[in-house]
């Protein structure tokens, strides 16, 4: 089937602007279904790195067309800066080959002011958001005073629709939180500017896709955030406010159930997160240090979008088969196996423990996991560097048994397997 779907199994950040990359070569669009500037995917090719938010990692093959799909949130600010900087880069950003789905939904700065004052509010309960506005953008389309991008097409009623919005969220932000009212008419006059610049590239996304399925044409649907950010199936409340799993992308694209074929989660060879929230493998200490690294290489734990340490830790494999069930994954692309590479014994958590009682599977799902501990099981590690393997005969022994183990654990194969950021560091099963 024609639309392939690359989800985030764990907390985001798995790699999946990496493996788009490759999927991409072979795709004719690639889709952004869900989530806005949260976002950081980050490609290597040779010495130059990509570092993408809103536009789909997929633009960086030059065949391919992006799409902005109805399931994000839009800040314009931010994307008009990466198609600036992509153009710099010397990749083509026209409207032929970028195109915005006139339902997806604005940020504007009284988003993001909600955002902080909503995080200052809940004290010590801070979620750790991005800031980006994420979810009072969202917050604004469920309560159905959103604005979408396909208003920018009016530049006569545009402007209202945007001081408006703002004035709304003037009210929240005063009378909530006693932060500062923004200014509803000088967002206005600076957001028209942006829509005569977003105009060209705003359309019916769904109903370019749906023609390109009918012709056969390849889709590639690119998760942003992970699985256990989904609003409904993460770990709530600390998660997003869309849906990174898989379904989303059906809804955030405007295409149908039938046309899926893969669904490839990412996940990483062992576990990280950014913000707060539950993470019962989480490590401190000096293995800790050594999965973060020290911030020296790009691929160090460090968020791509906040610059924020992550919290690192071992795979915790009872969250990967939720991952599985809940997106209905077909297959495992596995990255950072080099980030292993050195460690005398290598640690996956298979099932938790409460009391006296051991589960392999959630019993409520991941929203309260403090009752848990993990148990764990210990494999042999290596010594060897493997960043320049390329098949799976010459990995050392003991990285095949691991990643064996996980796909064991997982019930699901592991077709993909990258030992290094750059493009050709990847070992295909
Ligand atoms: P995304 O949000 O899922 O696209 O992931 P990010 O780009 O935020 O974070 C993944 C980081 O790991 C980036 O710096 C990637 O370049 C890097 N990366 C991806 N795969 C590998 C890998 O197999 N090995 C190493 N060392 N780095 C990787
Ligand atoms: P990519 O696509 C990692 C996290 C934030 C916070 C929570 C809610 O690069 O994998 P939000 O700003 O969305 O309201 O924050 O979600 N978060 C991410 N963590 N990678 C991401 O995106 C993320 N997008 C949001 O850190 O804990
Ligand atoms: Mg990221």
């Amino acid at each position: 089937m024609p639309l392939d779907i690359v989800v985030g199994a764990q907390w985001g950040d798995e790699g999946k602007g990496r493996i788009v990359d490759l999927m991409a070569a072979e795709a004719d669009f690639v889709a952004r279904y869900s989530g806005g500037d949260n976002a950081g995917h980050t490609v290597t090719v040779g010495e130059q790195i990509y570092r993408l938010h809103l536009i789909p990692s997929g633009i960086v093959q030059p065949h391919t067309t992006a799409v902005l799909g109805n399931g994000m949130v839009i800040n314009p600010v931010t994307l008009l800066d990466e198609i600036a900087r992509l153009q710099q880069g010397g990749i083509e950003v026209t409207p032929q080959r970028l195109r915005i789905s006139y339902a997806a939904h604005l940020i504007t700065p009284a988003h993001r002011a909600l955002d902080a004052a909503q995080e200052q509010a809940r004290g010590p309960d801070q979620l750790g958001t991005t800031l980006r506005g994420i979810g009072p953008a969202y917050m604004s389309k469920v309560g159905r005073y959103g604005i979408r991008m396909g208003a920018m097409l009016d530049l006569e009623t545009f402007a209202d629709a945007i001081e408006m919005q703002v004035k709304i969220c003037n009210r929240r932000l005063t009378r909530l939180y006693d932060a500062e009212p923004l200014d509803p008419h000088k967002v206005a006059l600076e957001y028209a500017e942006y829509a005569r610049q977003l105009a060209p590239f705003i359309g019916d996304v769904s109903v370019m896709l749906n023609q390109a399925l009918q012709l056969e044409k390849r889709i590639l649907a690119e998760g942003a955030q992970g699985t256990l950010l989904d609003l409904d199936h993460g770990t709530y409340p600390f998660v997003t406010s869309s849906h990174p799993t898989a379904p989303g992308a059906i809804l955030g694209l405007g295409v149908g159930l039938g046309y899926v074929g893969r669904v490839i989660g990412v996940t990483k060879a062992f576990q990280t997160r950014v913000g707060e929230g539950p993470f019962p493998t989480e490590l401190h200490g000096e293995i800790a240090e050594r999965l973060r690294g020290t911030g020296d290489q790009p691929w160090d734990e460090y968020g791509t979008t906040t610059g924020r340490p992550r919290r690192v830790g071992w795979l915790d494999t009872v969250l990967l088969r939720y991952a599985v069930r809940a997106n209905g994954l077909s297959e495992i692309a596995l990255t950072k196996l080099d980030v292993l590479s050195g460690l005398p014994a290598l640690k996956i958590c298979t099932r938790y423990r409460a009391g006296d009682r051991e589960f392999t599977e959630l019993p409520l799902g991941p929203g309260d996991l403090s009752p848990f501990e993990p148990v764990y099981e210990e494999l042999p590690g290596w010594d060897e560097d493997i960043r320049d393997i390329r098949s799976w005969n010459a990995l050392p022994l003991e990285a095949c048994q691991y990643i064996e183990r996980v796909e064991d654990l997982a019930g699901v194969p592991i077709t993909l397997i990258s030992v290094g950021p750059e493009r050709s560091q990847v070992i295909r099963v």
